[in-house]
């Protein structure tokens, strides 16, 4: 009787030994999958975290090694768009051309050669002190010739006259626009009757970009921006694909009726 007792007991130590060690065991392996999960989750966050202030950095560089780094990409990049705006958009020597989001200036020097009559003048407005200070740098001596005109405000407020400018061009710069149709309310109202605007953009780059959440909502869609475009008074409003090396891109063009 007292064996069996005993023997019980040490069963039942043995059982309770066991349960513990399992219980332990399950606990390691919440531990363990709690600490892989939490990896992967901080992993995306910081991916997400990243993402983000690069498009920070696209939509407004600032004097900061983000912002030294994004203008790098710019100037590799974009210099193909900027000229194909420049090309496209058909500038004559008189004309008064305004670029938006000008970034590191390297269309406002393709247009600013063209512009060789004497009533030719380049606009250019970037909202980004940085780019603002950099492109007055690049340009100094147009600026200071009077050509060339860099104003550091928003696209959605510009210090223009109604009706003054002839063609208007931009690259990579709606996607950043919180309101689309405030913006190209504010083109149509200072482009003259007939005026043509041009923005070149590599849809394939731009929705990668916005596939990695770098690009901030939904205004990167081209039909989004040809919508406000129509909304504000441009007519004409078409998208054609352009080849060209070492890529091809996009160009939307759009006339001011009014
Ligand atoms: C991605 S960068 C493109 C720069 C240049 N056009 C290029 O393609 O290399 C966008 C530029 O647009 C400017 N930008 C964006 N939204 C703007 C706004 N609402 N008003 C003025 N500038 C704006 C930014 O500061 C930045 O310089």
């Amino acid at each position: 009787m007292n064996s069996a007792y005993e023997c019980s007991d040490v069963d039942h130590l043995l059982l309770r030994t066991r349960s513990q060690e399992c219980a332990s065991r399950v606990c390691l392996w919440c531990l363990e999958y709690v600490f892989v999960a939490s990896k992967r989750i901080s992993c995306r966050i910081s991916q997400v975290m990243w993402a983000e202030k690069i498009g920070k950095q696209l939509g407004k560089p600032t004097r900061s090694a983000a912002g030294w780094l994004v203008t790098r990409f710019l100037v590799a990049h974009n210099r193909v768009l900027e000229e194909g705006a420049v090309q496209l958009c058909g500038i004559q020597p008189g004309d008064v051309v305004l670029e938006l989001g000008h970034g590191p200036g390297l269309g406002l020097q393709a247009a600013a050669n063209l512009l060789t009559g004497p009533t030719g003048h380049l606009i250019g407005v970037d909202y980004s002190e940085y780019m603002h200070q950099l492109a007055s740098k690049k340009m100094k001596e147009l600026v200071a010739s009077g050509k060339v005109t860099l104003h550091h405000c928003d696209v959605t407020t510009m210090p223009l006259s109604d009706s003054t400018v002839d063609r208007v061009f931009h690259c990579n710069c709606y996607y950043f626009w919180p309101d689309l149709r405030k913006g190209a309310a504010e083109i149509h109202r200072v482009m003259k009757p007939g005026g043509l605007m041009v923005t070149t953009t590599r849809l394939c780059a731009v929705a990668t970009f916005a596939a990695k959440k770098i690009m901030p909502g939904e205004n990167w869609r081209p039909e989004a921006y040809m919508a406000a475009l129509r909304d504000t008074g441009f007519t004409d409003v078409r998208m054609e694909d352009k080849q060209s090396r070492p890529f091809n891109y996009q160009a939307i063009y759009a006339t001011a009726l009014k």
